[in-house]
């Protein structure tokens, strides 16, 4: 089990933004004051773009030049496509603070080897990091969300991905996309001092249902995320716990 699981449910989506807003820069002062860095792996999707618009528009000013941005998953798409992760958060966050590029750490998912992108998105990982085979990286926080069918990241049901205990990085291939995807691994998810689950609206509610109170056999992959020595946070809405027993 975790160290911590802890459930947050705001009233509404805006209540639960200020909220991720307030704990991601929280966990970035605690890391800075104590390391001097801030490493984060961003999640895509729709749910988190309300975020990095917060974290834009109410800390500007913040010491960006000490924070240093991954990405949990990406598609398997060049940097303009509109299915890219890294333009989301680009439109959304980067063009509006100063944070230097080489601060900025895309998955080079332009290169239409998959494979090829997981192991150079891979190797940047151990460079930063000054790890070696077999070693992982602690990220300060890694921030997630959950799909209709209990993936995160890009660890969905049945795929390859979800047996992966060695690689950081892999090219999973998604059936029902036709594509692949391009996701960090469990091991990197719960080696992590702190994970951060954003899910929003009705639509979310029966699988949070699942995931938070249910059990699979096999587990949802959302449930298999347990950092072995850091904090499990979920930030909810009303809408999306309203199917909790509470
Ligand atoms: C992605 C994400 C994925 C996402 C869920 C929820 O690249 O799509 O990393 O894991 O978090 O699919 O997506 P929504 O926020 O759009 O509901």
């Amino acid at each position: 089990m975790p160290s911590t699981r802890n459930i947050e449910v705001l009233a509404t989506a805006a209540y639960l933004f200020h909220a991720a807003a307030e704990e991601f820069v929280g966990a970035a002062r605690a890391a800075i004051g104590a390391q001097g860095r801030f490493t984060v792996a961003l999640s895509g999707g729709s749910t988190p773009k309300a975020l990095y618009s917060l974290l834009a528009s109410n800390y500007a000013d913040f010491v960006w030049n000490r924070v240093f941005l991954f990405f949990g998953d990406e598609r398997h798409v060049p940097p303009t496509d509109a299915e890219s992760n890294y333009r989301m958060v680009e439109e959304s966050l980067l063009t509006k603070i100063a944070i230097p590029s080489e601060n900025v750490f895309r998955v080079p998912a332009e290169n239409p080897d998959a494979s090829a992108a997981a192991a150079e998105y891979e190797a940047q990982l151990r460079r930063f990091f000054e790890i070696k085979s077999g070693e992982f990286p602690r990220f300060d926080l890694i921030l997630l969300g959950v799909g209709p069918d209990g993936h995160t990241a890009s660890l969905f049901p049945d795929s390859a991905a979800l047996d992966e205990q060695s690689r950081l990085v892999v090219a999973n291939w998604v059936a029902k996309f036709n594509t692949h995807r391009i996701t960090l691994t469990f091991p990197v998810l719960n080696r992590a001092a702190e994970v951060m689950f954003l899910a929003s609206g009705a639509d979310k509610a029966e699988m949070l249902h699942q995931v938070l109170e249910g059990k699979n056999a096999p587990p949802l992959p959302s449930q298999r995320v347990e950092p072995s020595d850091g904090k499990l946070l979920w930030i909810l809405d009303e809408a999306a716990a309203s199917k909790l027993t509470r």
